[in-house]
């Protein structure tokens, strides 16, 4: 089989009830992504003729997420079966004998751990030893509601039994069906009309087909691969299983790429997370989707990150929020309880603690003291604050924007900054200081006397 000549389904019309949610099942995030684009992640690479996703009726989000695959909606989802039948719209004349596909591969869109090489390795399967139906077996822990593979003298498979329509000697059977499909094109159409609804939870059932090619004459065979790259996400206790199992994925993934993570355990990455050679993680970090830091950098613990670029030899936290859009150049040090927002920090620049700084650039080697805010709001629209390089902006400065502050500028503690700043200029605006010698010592008598 040439790997352009199978197409592939992916089912997820199911509306998810064990989830127990508003959000479709396959939108259920994990690391940061949506299940369903895991597997256009694994099956994409390896060039299927065409990709179909089969959706449910009010389903736009999913649509949007897997394009550009073609999705149809299955209305009413009466199962796995049905949606395959619903698939055979959007490939039409393709699965015909004289059609350009072979092979349709079906996935099902709750199973976001199988990986690419896995996938791989299941389609050279079907090239070494051809079956009608080729399936994924697994041997899971606790076998519970997957479909149990019945096999056959020649340890080929004859069908499959869900484990609501077991007896209890095919439920004590370890070894399951794990949601992945191979099946000869020429004969799914045929297959799949063949199939009823005589189950405990009135649906067409996929499985049935199995059962089916055997009272056909077809080959059907399983190659089992393993079980903790097959779990299918039903309940929300299997979603939190399957993201701490890709959560060891990534931390595995960035540590061989020369990431050090202190305490793996305690660093949550996103899908896309990149470090670079030599970044320390220090423990309790979390990194939402978005986010690359370069070579060398240094995280400090409890910081938080979505949608930013650290650059090399930066040293972001403890306690650090840097939310979409923030970009620190290399070196910059953004210290405890420092927030960025839509903001560029150039090389060098410091912002070390208390500070939070939204809308902004600042320049290359800017100082911004303690407490510094960039009021950036106010109410109705957002406006920018510029700063040039090298400036020094004190203490507990409040810098109202739109403002822009030139380079080389040197900015009094607690000034509340409302017009541009020249460059090299010293500002200063605050209430003037202003001491009166006794009069502490004079009003506490007065007070003394008064409370007596
Ligand atoms: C299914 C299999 C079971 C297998 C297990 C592997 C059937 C009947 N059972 O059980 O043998 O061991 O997966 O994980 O296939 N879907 C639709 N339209 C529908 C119904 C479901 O697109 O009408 C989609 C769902 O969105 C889901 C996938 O098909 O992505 C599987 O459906 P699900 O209800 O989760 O099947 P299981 O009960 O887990
Ligand atoms: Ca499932």
């Amino acid at each position: 089989m040439s790997q352009s000549r199978f197409a592939t389904i992916i089912l997820a019309a199911g509306s998810g009830t064990r989830m127990n949610s508003a959000l479709p099942k396959v939108m259920h995030p994990i690391a940061g992504q949506p299940m369903i684009a895991y597997l256009l992640q694994a099956v994409q690479p390896l060039a299927p003729a065409a990709i179909v996703v089969v959706i449910g009726p009010q389903m736009e989000a999913v649509a949007r997420t897997v394009a550009p695959a073609e999705t149809v909606v299955q209305d009413p989802p009466l199962g796995t079966g049905d949606a395959v039948r619903a698939a055979f719209r959007a490939m039409s004349g393709r699965l015909s004998p004289q059609g350009e596909i072979d092979e349709v591969l079906v996935l099902y869109g709750d199973t976001p751990l199988l990986r690419r090489e896995t996938l791989a390795r299941f389609l050279a399967e079907q090239e070494r030893a051809p079956a009608a139906i080729l399936l994924a077996g697994m041997r899971p822990a606790d076998p519970g509601p997957y479909g149990r593979l019945i096999s056959g003298p020649d340890g080929g498979v004859l069908r499959i039994v869900e484990a609501a329509d077991s007896n209890p000697e095919e439920y004590a059977i370890g070894l399951c069906w794990g949601g992945l499909m191979l099946i000869r094109a020429r004969h799914l159409c045929e297959l799949v009309d063949g199939l009823d609804r005589n189950n405990a939870k009135s649906e067409f059932y996929l499985t049935g087909i199995v059962g089916l090619a055997t009272d056909k004459g077809l080959q059907c065979r399983a190659v089992e691969l393993p079980a903790e790259e097959l779990i299918g996400i039903n309940t929300r206790a299997e979603l939190a299983e399957a993201e701490a199992l890709m959560q060891w994925r990534l931390r595995r993934g960035a540590m061989e790429a020369g990431a050090t993570l202190v305490a793996p355990e305690t660093v949550f990455l996103s899908s896309d997370t990149r470090l670079c050679r030599d970044v320390v993680v220090e423990p309790n970090v979390t990194f939402g989707p978005g986010v690359t830091v370069g070579e060398g950098a240094r995280i400090c613990s409890f910081s938080y990150f979505e949608g930013a670029a650290i650059g090399a030899g930066a040293r972001v936290g403890p306690f650090a929020r840097l939310r979409p859009g923030a970009v620190l150049e290399e070196e910059v040090h953004v210290g405890n309880f420092v927030e960025v927002k839509a903001a560029r920090l150039g090389a060098g620049a410091k912002a070390n603690h208390l500070t939070y700084i939204g809308d902004a650039d600042v320049g290359a080697g800017t100082n911004i003291g303690a407490g510094t805010i960039t009021c950036n709001y106010d109410g109705f629209n957002k406006f920018r604050t510029t700063i040039g390089k090298n400036t020094f902006i004190g203490s507990n400065t409040a810098l109202v924007a739109p403002v822009t502050v030139g380079a080389g500028a040197f900015i009094a503690a607690g000034s509340v900054i409302t017009g541009d700043v020249p460059a090299d200029a010293l500002s200063i605006a605050r209430g003037r200081q202003v001491d009166k010698p006794g009069r502490a010592a004079a009003i506490r008598a007065r007070l003394r006397k008064d409370k007596d």
